[in-house]
């Protein structure tokens, strides 16, 4: 949570009656729209995380490091084609990119991703900026129906890597103030 502080956007929505995280999602902004040019504040300041003491930091990331990190690369030649293509549409003009959205799996389909999504928009809204996002098949459906606009996708057979044999990747761009009356 303390990489990339500058430019990284967090928000989990919290059921209120029991304290319990509902869901999450991670936003990157453009460098150079990470603050108010007037007076170097941060933009979205509730959604960055607060910095800690150096000595807690330094701490913290002692941590992290000893964490074992061994992907599986067998399926790589799936992701080399996605990397392509993400490549490819990547919007040439300054965007926020909606990285992550999850919502737990006790909470989903009750409007928890459509507020996450919904408080990145009124943020792109008022930068001016689009929004882009890598999606997956379960993601797309949230995107179309609040007004991204679907600019590519693959779907892939993963089924020799264990998956359903419909690996798809869905690239979506939501241009400020083009939102759908459902968001
Ligand atoms: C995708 C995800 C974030 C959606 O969050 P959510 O809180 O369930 O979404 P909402 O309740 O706001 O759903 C809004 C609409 O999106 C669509 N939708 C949501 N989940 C869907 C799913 N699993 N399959 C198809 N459509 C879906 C529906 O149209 C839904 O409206 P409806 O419930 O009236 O039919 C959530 O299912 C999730 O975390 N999935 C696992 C992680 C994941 O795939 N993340 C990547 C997203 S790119």
């Amino acid at each position: 949570m303390l990489n990339k502080r500058e430019t990284l956007r967090h928000q989990k929505a919290v059921d209120p009656e029991t304290g319990r995280i509902l869901g999450y999602a991670r936003w990157c902004l453009p460098l150079s729209y990470e603050m108010n040019p007037d007076d170097g504040t941060p933009i979205w300041p509730e959604a960055q995380v607060p910095a800690v003491e150096p000595e807690r930091e330094a701490e913290i990331r002692r941590m992290a490091e000893t964490v074992i990190w061994d992907p599986n690369n067998d399926a790589d030649e799936l992701l080399d084609r996605v990397n392509a293509l993400e490549k490819e549409v990547t919007p040439r003009t300054p965007y926020i990119s909606l990285e992550y959205l999850a919502v737990h799996p006790d909470n989903q389909r009750k409007g928890v991703g459509t507020a996450l999504v919904k408080s990145g928009m009124d943020q792109a809204d008022k930068m001016g900026i689009e929004i882009f996002v890598h999606a997956l098949r379960e993601g797309a459906e949230l995107y179309k129906r609040m007004g991204f606009r679907l600019i590519a996708e693959l779907v892939q057979d993963d089924s020799a890597y264990g998956g359903s044999g419909e690996y798809g990747v869905y690239f979506f761009v939501y241009e400020p103030g083009s939102r759908t009356d459902s968001a």
